[in-house]
């Protein structure tokens, strides 16, 4: 299948690289609706629309959760008469208004410089003149923006010096650094609308933390799942922490909230069940037995922790016959030593 250049993430434990992969397994599925229950980067949502499948994202980050409903609803007519320049100009520069700038006030030399602090503030004060695709579309193109210019792509730390040392690097970063916020910004918005009309609109995207399965509707054909992983090192990815400081860009309120106890003062800090073995292994059937109905593709890494074949054990207990592939490869070998490996887990039901 020929696919469509889909847009570039520095999003962590993005699934882009395997997408085609995706797309193949969901040939075989009899499947007209899906839910991508922890959307992240909203890739995965973008490639179920392009199926031409009905889709409900979900995470629990408000910034995701905006990224997919963009992803999902978004249509070529709606870029046709965008001026993101002159937008760009506008949320970013404009600083009419008598404002407190929480994010100026609350994280000087935390993150960003000055400069960008005050174009922060402005843009979450100015945005609030927009709703719907445009509103979206920029919080989304600001918010991508804000990871590229962020060391590692993460706000897990307060590393700002990173940037002002006056060292000759011998990585490349610097220039992606020291590009503006707007053109970042602009380069995103130019990615999404190089893409083909991707058909229909009549998708969601929900905020809800699975802790609160009950929340979600149970009449999808396939629950994707691609959850945080704890990884080989036991270390479990903590999403609200790496990417809390986009959460403020949605809500701005947020800014003058980060938890002073910390360095990089996290704005937001979510607990996952997916930070802790047998949390992990409890969700996993909770997530069987609320969507009984349903196909689950679980996105999983060999080396991850609980072991592959302990969640599929965990499966078969909630009667599901289940399947363990690699991702590309029919068959997962068990017995080979590959010590990290992406593999998808499908339970029919
Ligand atoms: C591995 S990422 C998903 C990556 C995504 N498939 C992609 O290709 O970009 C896992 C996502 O789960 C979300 N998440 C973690 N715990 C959650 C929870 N309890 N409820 C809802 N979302 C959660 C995180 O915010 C993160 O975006």
């Amino acid at each position: 299948m020929t696919m469509p250049r889909f847009p570039a993430t520095r999003f962590q434990g993005s699934k882009r690289k395997i997408l085609p992969e995706i797309a193949k397994l969901l040939e075989t599925e009899n499947c007209k609706s899906i839910i991508d229950l922890y959307s992240g980067s909203g890739i995965v949502s973008l490639l179920f629309r392009y199926l031409g499948k009905t889709v409900l994202a979900n995470d629990y980050l408000k910034y995701n959760r905006n990224t997919a409903e963009l992803f999902l609803t978004c249509s070529k007519h709606d870029f046709s008469s965008l001026n993101p320049e002159a937008d760009l100009d506008f949320l970013l520069q404009n600083s009419g208004a008598n404002y407190r700038g929480l994010v100026s006030e609350g994280f000087s030399g935390i993150y960003f410089k000055d400069y960008e602090n005050a174009e922060i503030d402005n843009f979450c004060h100015n945005i609030k003149e927009y709703s719907g695709f445009k509103k979206a579309l920029y919080i989304y193109a600001v918010g991508q923006a804000l990871i590229k210019k962020r060391p590692y792509n993460l706000f897990h730390r307060a590393n700002l010096d990173m940037r002002l040392k006056d060292v000759v690097r011998s990585f490349g970063n610097a220039k992606t650094w020291e590009t503006s916020i707007a053109d970042h910004a602009l380069k995103c918005i130019k990615e999404l609308a190089l893409l083909p009309d991707l058909g229909s609109t009549d998708n969601h995207a929900m905020n809800i933390d699975t802790a609160n399965l009950e929340l979600l509707p149970k009449s999808y054909d396939v629950v994707y799942m691609d959850p945080p992983y704890i990884n080989g090192k036991s270390v479990p990815v903590n999403y609200s922490n790496f990417y809390h400081f986009l959460e403020g860009l949605c809500d701005y309120e947020l800014f003058s909230k980060g938890d002073m106890r910390y360095p990089h003062k996290p704005i937001v800090n979510l607990e996952s069940a997916w930070h802790k073995r047998d949390a992990s292994l409890a969700k996993v059937a909770r997530i069987c037995e609320h969507f009984s109905n349903s196909t689950l593709i679980m996105s999983y890494r060999s080396d991850g922790t609980p072991a592959p074949e302990e969640i599929a054990e965990v499966m078969r207990g909630c009667r599901r016959n289940v399947e363990v592939h690699s991702a590309g490869e029919y068959q997962y070998a068990l017995s080979r030593k590959t010590d990290n490996e992406e593999i998808f887990i499908i339970a029919r039901s």
